[in-house]
């Protein structure tokens, strides 16, 4: 089996990140969206350069800066979770490592208006289809698939049920369970679920020592 439950280091592998909000416009300056600031993602993408692995980050639009790009990361800006999803699968092949802790809207308008939308009815609605999901569409890629897919859920309620269904559903083989006051947030808390049921609870810290956790917690154990 390809799928490896453990990896002792990242130097030189290739690690794919996905961070930040998608935007899902139905016209040129209205859209549909989330409060995520990318933070979680664009710490664990440093963290991971910095430990030595080839990052491919797949930043959705985010308020604060953009890390800088450097020998051993790359940085591509998408807006839409199709256009993401796209990014995905062209840089994906090689890929060892892949994170989603992108928070992606998971509905689009069915139609993208190319001017502003004019006049005010007083009720109106919205068709929305459904986006691809993009981490399951990695994880069950089959002989092509990374050797570690990481994904993150993020829950209002019954956490680590709901996150502990979406490790299951979604084909993944770890998966940081967080709440929603962690969107956003500079700081957070997480618990890290495994598909062979172990269980990591990582304190409330800022989202940069958050990563380095997260990382370490995954690295530090026996290589296969
Ligand atoms: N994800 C993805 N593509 C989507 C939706 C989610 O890749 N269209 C990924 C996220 O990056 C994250 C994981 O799936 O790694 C879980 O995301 P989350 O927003 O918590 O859950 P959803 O799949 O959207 O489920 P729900 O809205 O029912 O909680």
């Amino acid at each position: 089996m390809r799928v490896s439950k453990y990896f002792n280091n990242l130097r030189d592998k290739k690690v794919m990140i996905t961070a930040g909000p998608t935007r899902e416009h139905w016209d040129p300056v209205r859209f549909l969206s989330n409060g995520s600031s990318g933070q979680m993602g664009v710490a664990l993408a440093l963290e991971a350069a910095r430990l030595g692995a080839n990052v491919t980050l797949i930043l959705g639009p985010i308020p604060g800066p953009i890390p800088r790009k450097r020998k051993n990361l790359r940085v591509l800006r998408v807006v839409s979770a199709e256009e993401m999803d796209e990014k995905v699968q062209e840089y994906l092949p090689g890929t060892r490592v892949f994170v989603g802790a992108a928070a992606v809207a998971d509905y689009r308008p069915a139609v993208i208006l190319r001017q502003k939308i004019k006049g005010k009815p007083e009720k109106t609605t919205l068709n929305l289809l459904r986006n691809p999901d993009i981490i399951a569409k990695v994880a069950k890629r089959g002989p092509n698939r990374p050797s570690v897919v990481i994904g993150f859920a993020l829950e209002t309620q019954d956490v680590l049920e709901n996150a502990s269904d979406k490790l299951r559903d979604k084909g993944l083989d770890w998966i940081v369970a967080n709440r929603e006051t962690n969107l956003g947030a500079p700081e957070g808390s997480a618990t890290l679920l495994s598909r062979w049921q172990e269980r990591m609870a990582i304190g409330h810290m800022t989202k940069e020592r958050l990563a380095k956790q997260i990382w370490k917690a995954l690295l530090d154990r026996p290589a296969l």
